[in-house]
This record gives C-alpha cells, sequence and structure tokens, in this order.
C-alpha cells in the first residue's frame, strides 16, 4: 500500500510523502535531480517545464503534455509522469538521442537548449497521440513552447523533417505505441506502464473537508497563488467521480466541471452537436494548458474575459451546484445569473460546481465566437463575443450572446439578444443591434487595451458574427 502520493516516474516507481501541493516540478528537479525539466516562468506561459503525463484509459494509457510548474504533485496519483530523461535512457541510436531529438540536432533547431526539453516532450506527446500526425497539428502540439533564441524557422524544420521520417512508418503501422518504441521515439518500458499501473493501489484523493482548496487543472490557482498551496489541504476535483465525464441527459449536453478543454475537444457527443466547438477551443491558452484547464475552473475564476464562460452564456448553459456538506443538496440556475459582480459569484460556502449543461442544438441552430488577444495563441483575450442563435432560415427566433473584456463580468447581452429575436438578418438590424449592444456594457481602460478600443472592439466582434454566419446577407462596407 502506498504511503504518500505513488506514481511511476520515467521507469521507476516512486512514493512520496511531500505535500500534496507541492507543483509537481519542484518534486521532479529538486527531489529527484531530474534536471532536464526546466523551470522558465512558473506561470504555464513558456512551456520549458512540459513533461508528459500517461493516464489509464481503456486498458492502455493515454499520454498527453502538462505544463509541470501548475500541476499539484498528488494529481500524479496512480498516472506515469515522463520528463526529458525518461525518453532516451537507452540510447535509441548511435548518437544517443531519439528520433524528435536527432531532428532538433539535424535542423539546428535548438541554440541554447532551454527550451528544447519541453519541445522535445510536447512533439513526443503529439507522436503518441495526434490521428492524422499533420504538420499544421504539430505546430499546435507545440504553440505553447517558447524559443528565445530560434526565431522558429528551423524548429519549423526539424518538424516537418520529423513528420516526412515518421509519418509514413506510424500511419501504417496497426497500433501507434509498438511501432514508436520500434523507432526509438519512446524507450521499450513504456510496453509495460499499462500493467504497472494497474497494478497499482488505489488511492483516496478527494479529501472530504469542505474547506480544503477545491482544485481543478490548477492552471489559475499556481499562478495566483503557487508558494502557498504546499502548505493547503486540496481537493482534487478532476478525481471526484462524475466531475470529468461529458454526458447526454435528455435534450441536453452535460460536461463535468473538471473536465480539460482538451476532452471538450476531443468529445464525439460534443463536436457532433458543435462541430465548430474545437476550432474555437483552439483560441484558448496552448495545448498544454488545455490539456488541464477545466470548464468549472474557467467559470470560478469569474475572470470578465474567461472565454469558456463567454462561449457558454451564449449556448444558453445552464449549471449545477454541488454542496459539500453533509446532506447538501444540488442547486441548479443559468449560468447568466451565476455571475453576480465583479470576482463575485453565486457560490455558497462549501459549495462546488459540479457540471455545465446546454441545449442540444436544432436544425436551424447557429454558434459564433471572436478573440481578439495581444497574440493569437497562448494570451488572454482583449475582448472577446459569443453568439448563439435559432434560426428560421434569415429569421432569429431566439438569441444568447455573451461579451468579455467589456463589463466587471463576462457579460449577457440581455437587451441586444431579445433586440434580435423575431427579426429577419439585414444590415439595418445588425447595426441597430450593436447600438442596444452598446448601450449594456462599461469597458475600463487597463492593460488590455484602452475602453474606447474595447468599444470599437467588440462593434467589429459583433459584426463579424453574422458576415459569419449569414454569408451573402452583409458585406465588409456595412460595418456600422
Ligand atoms: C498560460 C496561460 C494561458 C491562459 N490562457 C487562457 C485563455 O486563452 N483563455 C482563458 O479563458 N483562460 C486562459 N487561462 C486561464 C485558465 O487556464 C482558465 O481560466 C482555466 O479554465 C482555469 O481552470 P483550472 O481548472 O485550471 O482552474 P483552477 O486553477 O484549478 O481553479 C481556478 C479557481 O476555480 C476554483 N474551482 C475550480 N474548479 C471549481 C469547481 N468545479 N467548483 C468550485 N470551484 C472551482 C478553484 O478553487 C480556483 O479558485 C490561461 C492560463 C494560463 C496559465
Ligand atoms: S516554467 Fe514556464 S511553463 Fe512552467
Ligand atoms: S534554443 Fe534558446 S530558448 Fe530555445
Amino acid at each position: 500500500m502506498a504511503a504518500g502520493i505513488a506514481f511511476i516516474l520515467n521507469d521507476q516507481e516512486v512514493d512520496t510523502a511531500l505535500p500534496a501541493g507541492t507543483a509537481l516540478v519542484d518534486f521532479i528537479r529538486a527531489d529527484q535531480r531530474l534536471t532536464g525539466t526546466r523551470v522558465g516562468c512558473r506561470e504555464g506561459d513558456c512551456g520549458a517545464c512540459t513533461v508528459l503525463l500517461g493516464t489509464p484509459a481503456g486498458g492502455r494509457v493515454r499520454y498527453r503534455a502538462v505544463v509541470s510548474c501548475l500541476f499539484p504533485l498528488a494529481d500524479a496519483a496512480g498516472r506515469h509522469v515522463v520528463t526529458v530523461e525518461g525518453l532516451n535512457p537507452e540510447a535509441p541510436n548511435a548518437s544517443g538521442l531519439t528520433p524528435v531529438q536527432q531532428a532538433f540536432v539535424s535542423e539546428g533547431a535548438s541554440q541554447c537548449g532551454f527550451c528544447t526539453p519541453g519541445l522535445v516532450v510536447s512533439l513526443t506527446a503529439f507522436l503518441l497521440e495526434d490521428p492524422g500526425l499533420e504538420s499544421d497539428d504539430a505546430v499546435t502540439a507545440i504553440e505553447g513552447n517558447v524559443c528565445r533564441c530560434t526565431g522558429y524557422v528551423s524548429i519549423r524544420r526539424a518538424v516537418e523533417r520529423l513528420l516526412r521520417e515518421l509519418r509514413p512508418p506510424l500511419l501504417g503501422a496497426s497500433a501507434r505505441l509498438p511501432a514508436l518504441i520500434g523507432l526509438g521515439v519512446v524507450p521499450a518500458y513504456f510496453a509495460g506502464i499499462a500493467a504497472r499501473l494497474r497494478a497499482q493501489q488505489p488511492q483516496a484523493l478527494v479529501r472530504k473537508n469542505a474547506v480544503a482548496v477545491a482544485m481543478a487543472g490548477g492552471t489559475d490557482l499556481y499562478v495566483q497563488r503557487g508558494p502557498e498551496l504546499a502548505a493547503q489541504e486540496l481537493r482534487l476535483l478532476s478525481r471526484q467521480e462524475g466531475f470529468a465525464a461529458i454526458w447526454p441527459a435528455a435534450d441536453r449536453i452535460h460536461i463535468g466541471a473538471a473536465a480539460p478543454i482538451s476532452d471538450l475537444m476531443e468529445s464525439r457527443l460534443l463536436t457532433a452537436a458543435l462541430p465548430q466547438l474545437p476550432g474555437f477551443l483552439r483560441l484558448v491558452s496552448s495545448t498544454q494548458i488545455r490539456n488541464r484547464a477545466t470548464v468549472g475552473g474557467n467559470i470560478v475564476n469569474a475572470s470578465p474575459i474567461g472565454d469558456l464562460s463567454v462561449m457558454l452564456l451564449a449556448l444558453d448553459a445552464a449549471i449545477g451546484l454541488r454542496s459539500l456538506r453533509p446532506g447538501g443538496r444540488i442547486r441548479q440556475m443559468k449560468l447568466r445569473d451565476f455571475f453576480l459582480g465583479y470576482k463575485k459569484l453565486d457560490l455558497r460556502p462549501g459549495e462546488v460546481v459540479a457540471w455545465l449543461s446546454i441545449p442540444l442544438p436544432g436544425n436551424g441552430s447557429r454558434f459564433h465566437f471572436e478573440k481578439v488577444a495581444r497574440r493569437r495563441h497562448q494570451d488572454i483575450a482583449s475582448v472577446n463575443t459569443a453568439i448563439g442563435l435559432d434560426c428560421d432560415n434569415d429569421r432569429i427566433v431566439t438569441a444568447h450572446v455573451a461579451a468579455g473584456g467589456v463589463a466587471p463580468v463576462p457579460l449577457f447581452l440581455k437587451k441586444a439578444a431579445a433586440f434580435l429575436a423575431g427579426r429577419e438578418v439585414s444590415s439595418s438590424v445588425v447595426r441597430e443591434f450593436i447600438t442596444v449592444a452598446e448601450s449594456e456594457i462599461a469597458p475600463i481602460s487597463d492593460v488590455r487595451g484602452a475602453a474606447a478600443y474595447k468599444k470599437a472592439l467588440l462593434r467589429r466582434l459583433l459584426f463579424a458574427h453574422f458576415l459569419e454566419l449569414f454569408p451573402g446577407r452583409l458585406g465588409a462596407g456595412d460595418l456600422p
């Protein structure tokens, strides 16, 4: 029986008594002396600390890249954590490098080398899990890895070389893991990890204490309260039954509050209902952050520019709150009623968000999301907005519209949505709609832009919804 937090680190079983909230990177570097995992920012921005996280799933182990600086040690329990040292312990070729590392050397894609272990781990995760191994998706896999030296051109060449060499044998293979082991991308011990994890004793990880800090992905918590978390008792919501699932119920889709954004992008249920969703979710942070950041965390963080909050408001989401106190009940309400003021939520002491649910879209449903940030990826929005419409051809039956960055809360544009109901889309209707929306917002000037800029931005983004959803009905010249 494990005495502390037990998991497999590279090829070794480990069992540690360090506090649950210790950042995984500190365990890896300070306790285990595996210094190939680097620390750049400690805020999830640079990707230097990226490790592989293997989770048992359906008889195999599913690997994802995560940043170890925003990862609670306790959440490694029962999983496989792989650092760059764990990728080539057996000198897979004469140079001692894996094909991913060799591609970096061949293309001169490493200069000071500080970012290189993180890049190698991210690309290895991509090779382990990506079904199509397309070049654009490989670039997406490393969008959370910052390099200060190379200018990225040589890294892109390394990616192209890698795919040229590995894509044909990997797509032709009947099983991915044995093929990767055969090619030396991962070492042979990976083949035995699923059985070794099955043999581990399950651990009690969910604290019953209602005052413990509710931790989902930790991507906000570690940035905001990193140093103090090691001393805190944690309630790991992703380990709470049903909290990370996505399931259908009557005419709705339920999304467990602890489901990470990557799970939403891969959910057949969600992508069948909203095929555009993965494309919109790709605008949220980076692959490593999406692999951890949850829907519930995005909402409870209550950022006025939370991308998920804005999308879910426009999808007319409901929210389910569960009390953790003995005899506690589930409360539910419309998400739009949950945001009460700046960082103020209708969340009672001892309650957590258990799920969000959205109505199944009908035949005439249309949904669109727009976001402008200082960088296209790995940045939160200056202004974002989403719209959900039920239409009878070009006549809007009902509308739900939301915007972020223009009020103290992720804003449901109530009057603007009501204005659209029953109207046929035309340039004059869209103009009037934007005027109504502007009467509801109160942006402030801050580091993400001046108030006037945000107002102008929202006007254009609201207009863009209609350009996208009703092609041919409006032209760029109709912009108010
Ligand atoms: C590098 C980086 C880039 C980012 N980019 C974006 C971006 O582009 N767009 C964006 O919207 N956000 C972005 N974020 C912010 C963050 O990733 C999201 O807000 C994320 O969804 C938070 O989820 P989490 O599970 O990590 O929350 P956590 O950090 O685990 O929790 C956040 C807060 O919510 C509470 N909490 C979490 N889940 C629950 C629950 N179920 N019930 C009650 N309380 C709960 C926690 O106690 C904590 O107070 C970024 C963050 C980083 C570090
Ligand atoms: S140290 Fe920069 S992402 Fe972790
Ligand atoms: S090679 Fe120096 S940071 Fe990337």
